[in-house]
């Protein structure tokens, strides 16, 4: 699949591009089959909510199970990327988010790449997160929520005297406050508003790694499992990674894509 010119423009502008159904119900079910057994993981790589047992993010899967690695070298993730980085790609982190019927917590508003330039020691933002929907996405369940444009900022750095934790302890550090102050973050929504796509599992949002997000609480009856796979491109490896390497992946090895229809089971 290669994104059109309209659609790698509508990208650099807004920085972000919804795709609604780019998997289908099948690709879907064949992903969604391999979750009870990740989730169930209680090794160091399962992040838990907040007073509760309901899996945050579960990292690394692609590492342990081969329908997940598949998604990971997938084409219709890979080639966009490369064609929006213009380059090679490499993965710098992949993990799913569950966002638990009736449990999933606040992300609060956050760039991610603040955190790679910060923790990793990733040079430069030329890195993008693809997001791919495990379950409908709608207004209840937790949405992500971006700032459209906001990527062109380029890298803010924090403001506010947030709690910080180690990001592979119990929470991640964007469940307890926002690195920025709420005025920050209020300039850029009256500047630019706010999107938040939803729509059927198998669609799959890209965003640029300086674009600000966030979403709220899942108190729905409903899951919003999320993957979301981050690509960077090769010349930016990263230099001073200080988190374990399932974490911020280490292998700066080119990726290449599999076939189109890996994911199919029919
Ligand atoms: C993230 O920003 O890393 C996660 C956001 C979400 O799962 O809603
Ligand atoms: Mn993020």
């Amino acid at each position: 699949m290669e994104l059109s010119a309209n659609q790698i423009e509508q990208f650099n502008s807004q920085g972000f591009l919804f795709i609604p159904s780019l998997f289908d119900a099948d690709e879907i079910a064949n992903l969604n089959s391999r979750l009870p057994s990740i989730l169930s993981d209680r090794g160091p790589k399962t992040l838990r909510e907040r007073g509760s047992d309901s899996v945050r993010s579960a990292i690394a899967p692609h590492l342990d199970d081969e329908v997940f690695q598949k998604l990971s070298l997938h084409p219709r993730l890979v080639r966009p990327a490369q064609q929006i980085l213009e380059g090679e790609v490499y993965l710098h982190q992949f993990k799913v988010n569950a966002k638990e019927a009736h449990d999933g917590e606040i992300w609060h508003w956050h760039q991610d790449y603040r955190t790679w330039y910060e923790d990793d020691g990733m040079p430069q933002p030329d890195v993008i997160n693809a997001t791919v929907f495990l379950d409908e996405v709608n207004e209840f369940n937790g949405p992500m929520m971006f700032i459209p444009g906001s990527h062109k900022n380029g890298r803010i750095d924090s403001d506010n005297d947030f709690e910080r934790v180690p990001e592979y302890g119990r929470l991640s550090a964007d469940a307890v406050g926002s690195p920025y102050k709420q005025e920050t973050i209020n300039s850029e929504i009256e500047k630019h508003g706010i999107a938040a796509p939803k729509g059927p599992a198998g669609s799959t949002i890209f965003f640029h790694g300086c674009t600000l997000h966030g979403s709220g609480p899942n108190m729905s009856p409903w899951g919003r499992a999320m993957v979301f796979s981050s690509l960077n491109k090769i010349e930016n490896f990263i230099r001073k990674p200080t988190r374990p390497d399932f974490l911020a992946l280490q292998d700066f090895t080119p990726l290449v894509p599999l076939e189109d229809g890996c994911l199919r089971r029919h």
